[in-house]
């Protein structure tokens, strides 16, 4: 018997192209684009996780959250510009429950793309990618209730908003309250017939 028996098979990332944009890898290399972006306040203001504050810190979050997909966590995606190949944001599920079935999305992106439709589609292609290609039920996200941008996204896609958890995140010294939504897979496929039924 050879050692090539024993070899398990390499996980591939997937990569989606939405026009514009591309979901792939977050690598290395996008560390100064990331930084750049992710930092800026106004990005920053409602995302409840440590924000990094050098580049070091940076680069440590995007190796953090590649491994996830390696670990069977979930997959984690840059968003980037497809022209120039830049990370401009990112979105993933991650904390994948298997037994429960259920995973948690988040996103975000760089503020010279907002309002363009990004997020929005970005979205729908990692529903569609989650629902067909993990063993998932449910969709939940959660939101600070101060984030009016993000809940309106959610509902757009879809979400529905099942309630408030009161003062749910320490977050910068203080209990933020949070929405909770969720997107279950029943929901996903009426949503498909819908769409079907319009063309
Ligand atoms: C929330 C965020 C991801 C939205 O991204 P985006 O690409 O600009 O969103 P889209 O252009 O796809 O918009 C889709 C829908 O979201 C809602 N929306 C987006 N920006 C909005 C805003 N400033 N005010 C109100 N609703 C907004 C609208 O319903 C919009 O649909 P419409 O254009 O038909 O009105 C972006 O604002 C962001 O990165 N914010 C900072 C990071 C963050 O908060 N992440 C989420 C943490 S939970």
């Amino acid at each position: 018997m050879t050692a090539d028996f024993y070899q398990i098979p390499q996980k591939i990332f997937p990569t989606f192209d939405l026009g514009d944009v591309i979901l792939r890898q977050q690598e290395d290399s996008d560390v100064e684009d990331f930084f750049k972006y992710y930092t800026d306040e106004e990005v920053s203001k409602f995302i409840l996780c440590d924000i990094p504050k050098t580049i070091e810190d940076g680069r440590r979050e995007l190796h953090y959250w590649r491994g996830v997909f390696y670990q069977n966590d979930g997959a984690y995606f840059a968003i980037a510009d497809k022209e120039a190949n830049r990370m401009i944001g990112s979105i993933g599920i991650t904390s994948y429950n298997s037994y429960q079935s259920r995973i948690e999305l988040s996103y975000d992106l760089a503020k010279e793309y907002w309002r363009r439709g990004i997020s929005n589609r970005a979205i729908e292609q990692i529903v569609k990618y989650t629902f067909e290609s993990w063993n998932v039920n449910r969709i939940e996200a959660s939101v600070s209730t101060h984030n009016i941008p993000s809940k309106n996204l959610l509902l757009k896609c879809g979400f529905t908003l099942e309630g408030m958890l009161r003062q749910h995140r320490y977050h910068r010294g203080v209990f933020v309250d949070v929405y909770f939504f969720s997107l279950l897979k029943e929901d996903y496929l009426k949503r498909q017939d819908l769409h079907k039924s319009f063309i």
